[in-house]
């Protein structure tokens, strides 16, 4: 196995190329079946909103889930995208992370936006000047679900140019499913929570999906080593809802930081990496 192997770097051929299709279009923010099916509140639907706020695992988020987020978890679970949920691996600031069973038995994990996020202005700030979601406006609920949908397409993005993230699976309003990293009994730890074993190797790993990710036309916006995940030996990126196209007006800051924060960790585990030369090698992957 060759060193890069043991970061687990893919292999580019893996990607699907340039060809990023329709998620660069305007996106729809509008009434969804979510929003129907809570105006609607039929039996079926209170039946199951109850269950879920019985379980023991949603008695903490019950008071900040409102009844159109139930609804699109009920959604999720009619279109057979969850079978059932288990616990929280994260509760965030703007975001909670659980586990759940999916399709086929296939472990997923589903990331939950809070309509009422604490930093919204901030959501807003990352929105503004991505050309895929002009006119937004300043409805709090269209900016939380554009802001999922964004972290949806960014993955989608991200992988078809060989970056190794989080396989999206499906979206929802404000809830996001995706393939589990690592497993329900063994969860994958944030690079920040292991002894980076070769921290040479595991930097030029995170240095090429982030020229990647810049030759798809995307920068992270808040890349650390608290958004990179490792299991077994293997590298992913995650947390991207705040990425944004190198043509937003903050562009060159975000990457400045991304650069920055890797940098200084890499810098931690004891090899000498400057910002600018990240930056450098980063950038010469042309969009
Ligand atoms: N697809 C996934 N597989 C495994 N763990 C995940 C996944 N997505 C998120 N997590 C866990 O949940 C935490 C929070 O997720 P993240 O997307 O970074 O949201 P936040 O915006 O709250 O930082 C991560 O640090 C990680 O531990
Ligand atoms: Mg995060």
């Amino acid at each position: 196995m060759s060193d890069r192997e043991e970061y687990g770097l893919l292999d580019p051929e893996e990607g699907e190329g340039d060809d990023f299709g329709d998620e660069w279009e305007e996106i729809d923010v509008s009434d969804t079946d979510a929003d129907r099916i809570a105006r609607k509140r039929d039996r079926e639907f209170a039946e199951f909103r109850k269950r879920l706020k019985d379980a023991d695992q949603f008695k903490v988020a019950q008071s900040v889930f409102d009844d159109a987020t139930f609804a699109a978890i009920y959604k999720l679970v009619q279109d057979g995208y969850i079978d059932a949920f288990g616990g929280p691996i994260s509760t965030g600031k703007e975001a909670n992370v659980y586990e759940a069973l999916g399709a086929d038995d296939r472990d997923v994990a589903v990331k939950i936006y809070r309509i009422n996020a604490s930093n919204f202005q901030q959501m807003r700030a990352y929105l503004e000047g991505d050309p895929r979601f002009e006119g937004i406006g300043s409805d709090k609920k269209k900016v939380v679900l554009a802001w999922t949908k964004k972290e949806f397409a960014n993955l989608r993005r991200a992988r078809a140019a060989g970056v190794r993230v989080p396989e999206p699976i499906a979206v929802e309003r404000n809830v996001l499913v995706m393939e589990l990293v690592g497993l329900v009994e063994e969860r994958a730890r944030r690079l920040a929570e292991v002894t980076v074993e070769n921290p040479e190797t595991a930097f030029e790993v995170v240095r090429e999906y982030m020229r990647r990710l810049h030759g798809a036309g995307l920068v992270h916006g808040d890349l650390s080593e608290y958004n990179l995940i490792i299991h077994d030996g293997e590298l992913v990126v995650i947390d991207l809802g705040q990425a944004v196209t190198v043509h937003h007006p903050n562009a060159d800051d975000f990457l400045d930081r991304d650069c920055r924060n890797v940098a200084s960790f890499f810098t931690r585990q004891g090899i000498d990496v400057d910002p600018a030369d990240l930056r450098s090698f980063v950038t010469a992957a042309e969009p």
